[in-house]
């Protein structure tokens, strides 16, 4: 990767660079849209990512290219006054605002920056967190800002929220921006606290599902999710007092149900719900009891098909599918939802055997929905930082 990185860096530019970063994509194995309900959540840095090449210029230019993005465009920008626009550099563009609102960054020179990616663009597995830590890094290196690598967690996840617009949790720049190889990230969302143990799937292997679906009105849908999830617990919160959905009971909840639209009732006790199978999982997975570990992730997508309602046709076909091989032990989404990706835990290390049931469910999933998918085996890896 490292010479097709400089490869498309010099056809861009026509000139090397001089610095080169990686940034992981993201999976959660559980924990789905209970990290901005104060939960805990599974997530981990994979071996899918965006790789950025990059010179750092005299003037104050920004130009960008991305293979994935329309590669033969340079997109420009000056950091002497910029506006918001709808393409992947809004990402680049909203590290740069947080960063100047929040850390008093001064930026006066820019870039030339190219980008490559082996992590499929809207596909759930976060590419744009893992775009917003890449930029992070790079701008914290070069104009030494000091920034931790939580800080620049925190600013990636800022970005987002008030330069994308999209009220995101703290999932998935944590998983990307702290992640270890071969390791699991327990990251409480409440606290911020965090631990890792190891990702050691004896005798099973994770495969990611991408459901090639585009997504459409994803970031409205989400941010539909969150705005129940605050007037479920406002619900709450008057009779209890307690600050997360996550910190509630099932009794508190059904306490209360007459107060609550149907909808409302079903979004909370997904929240609720997810959160103990987070406490099982983990449990499981430590304890290398994997087929316990199955059967919560096929409880996570029925709970976040039947009472979070952000799966959809493709995902339902996937997971629910995948479910009935006698070598599967679970299966269900990743991330946001409503298309995007789904993991599947698989009671085998054996690729033929793996493959060919991949590719069978692959002709059912065609047969419903008239597209195929795609999938990658699951690797870990480290957090975003230049590349040796
Ligand atoms: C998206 C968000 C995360 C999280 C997941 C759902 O990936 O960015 O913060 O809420 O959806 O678990």
């Amino acid at each position: 990767m490292r010479d097709e990185l400089i490869k498309g860096y010099v056809k861009a530019f026509g000139a090397m660079p001089d610095m080169l970063y990686f940034s992981p994509g993201r999976v959660n194995i559980i924990g789905e849209h209970i990290d901005y309900n104060g939960g805990k959540v599974l997530p981990m840095g994979i071996s899918l990512g965006i790789y950025g090449a990059i010179t750092w210029r005299g003037d104050s230019l920004c130009r960008c290219v991305s293979e994935g993005f329309n590669h033969e465009a340079i997109y420009e920008f000056d950091l002497k006054g910029y506006s918001e626009s709808d393409d992947f550099t809004k990402y680049i563009k909203g590290v740069l605002y947080v960063l100047t609102k929040y850390k008093g960054a001064k930026f006066d020179h820019g870039f030339d920056l190219y980008m490559t990616s082996t992590l499929p663009a809207s596909s759930g597995l976060s590419s744009s967190a893992a775009l917003e830590l890449l930029i992070s890094h790079i701008v914290n290196d070069e104009y030494k800002l000091g920034l931790s690598n939580l800080d620049c967690v925190l600013m990636s996840q800022a970005a987002e929220r008030e330069y994308a617009h999209v009220n995101c949790g703290i999932m998935d720049q944590f998983a990307i921006g702290m992640s270890e190889k071969d390791k699991v990230i327990l990251l409480d969302c409440a606290t911020v606290d965090y631990s890792y143990f190891d990702f050691k799937l004896d005798g099973a292997t994770l495969v990611i599902i991408n459901t090639c679906k585009p997504r459409n009105l994803s970031e409205s849908k989400y941010n539909e999710r969150r705005a129940e999830c605050e007037a479920a617990l406002k619900v709450l919160k008057a009779k209890y007092g307690k600050n997360t959905l996550c910190e509630y009971t099932m009794a508190e909840l059904d306490s209360v149900k007459d107060k609550l639209t149907d909808n409302l009732y079903r979004r909370a006790r997904h929240a609720i719900r997810e959160e103990i199978r987070v406490e099982e999982a983990t449990k499981a997975m430590q304890e290398g009891r994997l087929k316990d570990l199955g059967l919560l992730l096929n409880g996570s997508h029925k709970s976040l098909k039947e009472d979070y309602e952000v799966t959809g046709l493709h995902l339902d076909t996937i997971a629910e599918e995948l479910q009935k091989s006698p070598i599967v032990l679970g299966a269900r989404m990743t991330g946001a939802g409503f298309g995007g990706c789904a993991i599947a835990l698989i009671n085998s290390t054996n690729k033929d055997e793996i493959n060919k049931l991949m590719d069978d469910t692959n002709e059912i999933y065609h047969e419903k929905t008239g597209i195929y998918y795609k999938y990658y085996y699951c690797e870990s890896s480290d957090k975003t930082g230049k590349m040796e």
